[in-house]
């Protein structure tokens, strides 16, 4: 039979797209680093219809790669070449199942945008903290399957610690049911965290079962100007200690990014402070009522007295702390808008953070002269985003031959300080390559038991996070 045929019959017409320019969008990554090919976009509109796809796909061997927002930037939501691969969209299970405001959590089905599910715990006087630049586009199930990090993980964890709860659906159909709410319970082997983080490779996430927080009542936010990673550093410790923990969000933006959003992001204007090398953009928040803008102040006012801050602006208005943080988010689409760029996302210990951006710089002038750094976001974290972009007239095919020498460096001294080369965007197709390379042989091992057992005919998003066998 007709596949189109058969997958219309399986999940009904709206739920299969064939036709080359209805599903062209689905087959290139966000970044697009690659194209691939599909015979179809299929698209369940329930969990029952989504596990009768999953166990003819078993049935028939058929290839399946998830897509939430397609925001991700590892192509792991991109089919192969192959064209044998469907695309699995969870676009139309979008339901918000339920809010329980008493046990502080929420179940959301996959395909709820992020912000979505911010909305619906605000409803509720509650708050969901996960929080990224792509928020009205990425959907939950793609953020657990990446296991997202996003600018409160200072004060609220990555995605996999806002996780109570998750229905899976298993490459042949099989639902694993695991929703409760609990936040003791130690039954066992944790099965439903084998999940978070495995882009796709192991099953599909359904629905989850999140964790939410008191309502925030009180923020302060400001931007502040510094002259080197240092002094971040050195700052982040001493406002946690000082604001009673309160710092969400530690974020540093470099000169060169600030002038990069400035000139190409429309709607952003300059925060206001001197100009210094180095920026960053400051969030207390509580849900108490407290004067957290007076805490700001008084922690820069000191700050500022012994040298470590040069020049800082506290947002006097909702509109003043949009504004700051747009400069912030707008960092990723300027280093787009400015023309080639190279991606590293890594972690280090945080206080190796000034020693590895000092030594990061200078392999980049060493081995890329046609591109110029751009090393900003999640100091608080140990998350920096050490992008590259070229220069003006540099050539193209230059810049971009410097990419792999460059990695290997950057990677290679992250790896020196005890830190990851992936932090919060995951491995998908990139990094494949970069996984073998520094995890361990036994991590890798049991990554691949724990694949052939959980899907032994290879189906689920194949030749992402480990290579297929024998390729
Ligand atoms: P997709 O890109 O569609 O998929 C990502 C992976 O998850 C793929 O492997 C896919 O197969 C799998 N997948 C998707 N849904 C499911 C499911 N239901 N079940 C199983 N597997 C599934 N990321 C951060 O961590 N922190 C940031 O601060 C951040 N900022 C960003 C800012 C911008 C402007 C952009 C464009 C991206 C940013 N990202 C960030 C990256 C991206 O938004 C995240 O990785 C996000 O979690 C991806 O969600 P998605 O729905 O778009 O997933
Ligand atoms: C961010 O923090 O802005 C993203 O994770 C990085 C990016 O979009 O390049
Ligand atoms: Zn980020």
């Amino acid at each position: 039979m007709d596949l189109a045929v058969r997958l219309r019959e399986l999940l009904g017409p709206e739920g299969v797209l064939t036709a080359p320019a209805d599903i062209a969008p689905y087959l290139v990554d966000h970044r697009r680093l690659y194209q691939g090919a599909s015979p179809a976009v299929v698209a369940p509109a329930s969990v029952a219809d989504l596990q009768r796809l999953l166990a003819w796909c078993s049935e028939t061997a058929t290839p399946v790669v998830p897509q939430g927002g397609n925001t991700g930037y590892c192509g792991g939501a991109t089919p192969d070449e192959s064209g044998r691969q469907l695309v699995l969209s969870l676009r139309r299970l979008n339901r918000v199942r339920a809010v329980d405001p008493a046990n502080f959590c929420l179940t959301v089905e996959a395909g709820c945008l992020l912000a979505q599910v911010q909305a619906a715990a605000a409803a509720a006087n509650r708050y969901f903290p996960l929080s990224l630049g792509s928020e009205g586009s990425c959907q939950i199930g793609g953020n657990l399957a990446t296991n997202a990090g996003g600018t409160s993980v200072l004060r609220y964890g990555m995605t996999r610690d806002l996780t109570l709860g998750l229905e899976v659906v298993l490459a042949d159909g099989r639902l694993l049911s695991s929703l409760s709410p609990l936040r003791k319970d130690n039954t066992g082997y944790d099965l439903k965290g084998l999940f978070v983080g495995s882009e796709g490779t192991l099953g599909v996430i359904s629905a989850a079962c999140l964790k939410l927080y008191p309502a925030q009542r009180s923020t302060a936010t400001a931007w502040v100007s510094i002259a080197d990673p240092a002094a971040a550093i050195q700052l982040l410790g001493r406002l946690r200690e000082g604001s009673g923990d309160r710092a969400s969000s530690f974020e540093l933006v470099p000169h060169v990014a600030l002038e990069l959003v400035l000139a190409h992001v429309p709607a952003t204007r300059s925060p206001g402070t001197a100009h210094a090398p180095w920026y960053l953009l400051i969030e207390l928040t509580s849900s108490a009522s407290e004067d957290l803008q007076a805490v700001l102040e008084a922690a820069l006012g000191r700050a500022i007295e012994s040298g470590l801050v040069q020049d800082a602006a506290v947002a006097r208005s909702e509109q003043q702390r949009a504004d700051f943080w747009r400069l912030r988010e707008s960092v990723p689409e300027a280093q787009r808008r400015a023309g080639g760029s190279l991606k590293h996302d890594v972690s280090i210990p945080v206080a190796a953070m000034p020693e590895f951006i000092l030594r990061g710089a200078r392999l980049v002038e060493q081995l890329a002269p046609e591109g110029y750094l751009i090393a900003y976001g999640h100091v608080g974290d140990g998350n920096l985003h050490f992008n590259l972009n070229q220069r003006p007239g540099a050539d193209s095919a230059a810049f971009h031959a410097r990419e792999a020498p460059l990695k290997r460096a950057i990677h290679d001294l992250v790896a020196e300080l005890s830190g990851s080369f992936s932090a919060e965007h995951g491995i998908g197709r990139l990094k494949v390559g970069e996984l073998e390379r520094y995890a361990q042989p036994l991590e890798l091992e049991l990554m691949r038991g724990i694949k052939r057992l959980l899907d032994p005919q290879g189906i689920m998003n194949p030749g992402k996070v480990l290579r297929r066998p024998g390729s």
